[in-house]
């Protein structure tokens, strides 16, 4: 079985990564999305981009705080 990388970039989209073909896509109505020729692809974690699910890079532009920073902000605030 292939392997499938997911990685959460730091304020940032998770990372998902795999070789071609092992990796489905879909979205709320059952579709598959296409990934012919995208073995890597970032998904939105902020919610700011307008080609969800994919990462546009709005992120950054947002400030978008991933849960994992923001809850230890609250905590040691
Ligand atoms: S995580 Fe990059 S645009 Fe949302």
């Amino acid at each position: 079985m292939a392997t499938v990388k997911i990685t959460v970039r730091p304020n940032g989209p998770y990372r998902v990564e795999g070789p071609e073909g092992a990796i489905e896509l879909i979205d709320p109505a059952g579709n598959k999305h296409d990934l012919t020729g995208k073995p890597a692809f970032s998904l939105c974690r902020c919610g700011g981009s307008v080609n969800k699910p994919f990462c546009d890079g709005t992120h950054s532009k947002i400030g978008f705080q991933g849960a994992e920073l923001a809850v230890k902000k609250v905590e040691g605030s």
